[in-house]
């Protein structure tokens, strides 16, 4: 750096920096990184409570209105969200209505591709009728941490199958090996695995028809993606399925019935 003729150096620095007070040089009101460091930490970790009390809130107070038979408003699903922390991989909450909507209309085993938050309503509203939820994660350390973070009352519905992801011909999908599954599978919320896999979602049906009942529901998350709504078009040439009902960011689509499609590829 160049310094003009006759000022001293941190004179000049004073002069150019408007945001430092008349007096101070730069080095006097910055604190040192290890202070830096530390105070982000604070704040991270306050940030960190807030969400958690807030997560606990919500899915208590999300609990008591499946159990009394109220819906849950837009503002609480959003605040499930915002406490779970992961906002850029979390079903949205019209997602998460959809889940609330559909699964009560369904009967038998409810299973669940890429938990996170999304399994915290679908135990809620399947604890409603004593039903059990069957999760596949293929990351341990995801898995974990949904089932340390569910309530106990929660986590007695939930099986968390941690299963890799294994190549399946053309695509990757789950590895259902290891797994023992009922074979009156009801519902299905198809939210992963993550849409870098070889074959994106599309393993759900192949794999998993022979667990399905008749007019099984799935709900098929991220269909405002050209990935996912290619999956749809495989799904519903290669089985007997159809879209019956297409959200801003979700379809939900009956399997293995044929009904009339809502939406016509
Ligand atoms: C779309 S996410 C599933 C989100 C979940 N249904 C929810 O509502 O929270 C699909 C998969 O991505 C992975 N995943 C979740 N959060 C992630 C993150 N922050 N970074 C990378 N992978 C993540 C997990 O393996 C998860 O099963």
């Amino acid at each position: 750096m160049s310094v003009a003729p006759g000022i001293p150096h941190t004179v000049k620095r004073k002069m150019q920096n408007p945001l430092h007070p008349a007096g101070s040089t730069t080095a006097e009101v910055t604190p040192p990184m290890h202070m830096r460091a530390f105070a982000r930490r604070l704040r991270n970790d306050a940030v960190r409570a807030i969400k958690q009390r807030v997560l606990r809130h919500a899915v208590a107070s999300l609990g008591h209105a499946v159990r009394t038979g109220r819906q849950p408003s837009p503002r609480l699903l959003e605040q499930l969200v915002y406490g779970w922390d992961n906002e850029a991989w979390s079903a949205t909450s019209s997602f998460l209505q959809a889940v609330i909507e559909w699964l009560p209309r369904t009967t038998g085993t409810v299973v669940e591709c890429g938990p996170g938050i999304s399994t915290f309503v679908l135990a809620s509203v399947a604890a409603v009728s004593a039903r059990r939820v069957h999760a596949f994660e293929h990351n341990r350390d995801w898995a974990e941490r949904i089932v340390r973070e569910l309530p106990p009352g929660l986590r007695a519905c939930v099986e968390m199958h941690l299963t890799p992801l294994r190549s399946c011909g053309d695509f990757d999908w789950y590895s259902l090996d290891e797994l023992i599954l009922p074979s009156d599978v009801g519902f299905v919320v198809c939210d992963g695995p993550p849409g870098k896999t070889r074959g994106g979602r599309y393993g759900l049906a192949p794999m998993l028809r022979a667990y399905l009942k008749p007019g099984c529901i799935v709900l098929l998350d991220d269909t405002q993606r050209p990935e996912e709504r290619q999956i749809v078009r495989r799904w519903c040439d290669e089985l007997p399925a159809c879209v019956i009902e297409a959200g801003e960011n979700y379809n939900v689509l009956s399997i293995g019935e044929n009904r009339p499609p809502v939406i016509q590829f």
